[in-house]
């Protein structure tokens, strides 16, 4: 028996925002980060329209990109003493997930966070509260999902809370939201989304309901994320339908190595300077895993299906050009975004430099860790090949100096 679960309403195009206006309940709290939301209005205009639905509103605010456990012990602590009965997050993929681990320690004060990162262990949510999701950037699509990343910064790892318990009652994508992000943000949340699309449709837990919407994403984000990386607002406004097309998929079909890669590096070389942003690891991972997994029969010919509907090979050509097709094409994407290609040249500002954040010996030195908890991450099990520690050594050093996988 499969499983397909989503949010019972989601309200998109512009102005879906003031779907808050219409909803029911005494208390909101509203959790949000670190000030764009409040700079650009739409935090206030997320308030008004709760007061306008007659609610006492409280606003968490202040959650860090990748947000911590601590953070989370703090806003649940809020909670408690607030008592909402519905939870409104606003923002990026960061006080979403944050609000996400809030929402089940307000409800289960005893749970701890090893509790919450046991995998479909989530008990019954919502005798408390319901949650809404306002998504802010294109990529994580967490406002549909059933996971949250938090960062335990004491070990340097990340890690996935998955449960649809968590997956939010509303969904708000309203991509008035997504307009005023940066430019580096809509390369690397782009990236999240088209790896999440990728890792889905190849995924050993694919369906008949998750694949219709992997391939439309994946087409979406082909036409749109340059255009919106270069400022085409008309893209970019798509790009947040896109990007919530493949989180559906991807909260029902599960991810695969790039994102277990992604969340073992990813804070794993935060004492050199090095935070290797979430979407700009899976856009240098994505390339590798592909070359990897397509030694799998099957995944190779589902790669070769995304290359058919992307239109950037030809159809009578074999499943290896296909596959060829498909990585240059996604490395031509990254240089398009100004995404390295490997963590060597991962330097400042997650732009390209010759010798990146991250120096080979302590990048050698930390790598059968790295491999270790990669393995053990949630998104292994539904990756296509499963790899053992060597090949994910292997793998990892490839990512590391840009080299091709060949095994
Ligand atoms: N829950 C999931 O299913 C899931 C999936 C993928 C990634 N993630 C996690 O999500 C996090 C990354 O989220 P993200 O990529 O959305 O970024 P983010 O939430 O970390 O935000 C990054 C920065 O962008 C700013 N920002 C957000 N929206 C903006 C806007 N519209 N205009 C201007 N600035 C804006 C924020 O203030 C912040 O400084 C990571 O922790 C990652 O591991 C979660
Ligand atoms: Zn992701």
């Amino acid at each position: 028996m499969a499983r397909f679960t989503l949010p019972r309403d989601i309200y998109h195009g512009k102005g879906a925002l003031e779907a808050l206006k219409d909803f029911k309940g005494k208390k909101a709290m509203i959790c949000v980060g670190g000030g764009s939301m409040k700079r650009f209005g739409f935090l206030d205009k997320a308030e008004s329209y709760l007061k306008e639905a007659g609610m006492e509103v409280e606003i968490f605010d202040g959650i860090e990109p990748d947000p911590s456990v601590e953070t989370v012990m703090k806003g649940a602590d809020a909670m408690l003493k607030f008592e909402p009965d519905w939870i409104v997050a606003i923002g990026g993929g960061s006080p979403i997930d944050a609000a996400k681990a809030m929402w089940i320690k307000y409800e289960y004060p005893d749970c701890t966070f090893e509790d919450m990162c046991k995998v479909f262990g989530i008990p019954e949510l919502r005798k408390k509260a319901h949650f809404c999701a306002v998504s802010s950037t294109s990529g994580t699509a967490t406002e549909v999902t059933a996971f949250s990343i938090i960062t335990d910064y004491s070990k340097g790892i990340k890690y996935p809370i998955a449960d649809f318990e968590i997956t939010p009652d509303v969904a708000i994508v309203d991509p008035e939201l997504a307009e005023t992000m940066p430019k580096k943000l809509v390369a690397h949340t782009g990236m999240d989304a088209m790896t999440h699309a990728v890792e889905a449709y190849v995924s050993t837990a694919n369906s008949d309901y998750t694949d219709p919407l992997a391939i439309h994403a994946i087409e979406m984000i082909r036409n749109d994320l340059v255009a919106s990386y270069n400022g085409d607002m008309a893209a970019r406004d798509r790009m947040h339908n896109a990007q919530c097309l493949a989180g559906m998929a991807f909260s029902n079909a599960l991810l695969g190595i790039v994102h277990s890669m992604a969340h073992k590096t990813g804070a794993a070389f935060a004492d050199y300077g090095a935070h290797i942003i979430h979407g700009a690891a899976n856009a240098m991972y994505l390339p590798k895993v592909i070359a990897f997994n397509a030694k799998d029969e099957t995944a190779k010919k589902r790669y070769g299906v995304i290359v058919d509907y992307m239109g950037i090979a030809d159809e009578n050509a074999s499943d290896d050009d296909k596959v060829s097709a498909l990585i240059a094409y996604l490395r031509k994407m990254n240089d398009d975004l100004n995404i390295p290609h490997g963590i060597g040249t991962y330097g400042a500002d997650s732009y390209p430099t010759e010798k990146g954040f991250v120096p080979e010996e302590v990048f050698l030195e930390r790598l059968h860790d790295i491999a270790v908890n990669a393995i053990a991450d949630a998104c292994t099990g539904s990756n296509p090949r499963q790899p053992s520690v060597e090949e994910m050594e292997k793998l990892l050093k490839c990512c590391y100096y840009d080299t091709e996988v060949d095994f």
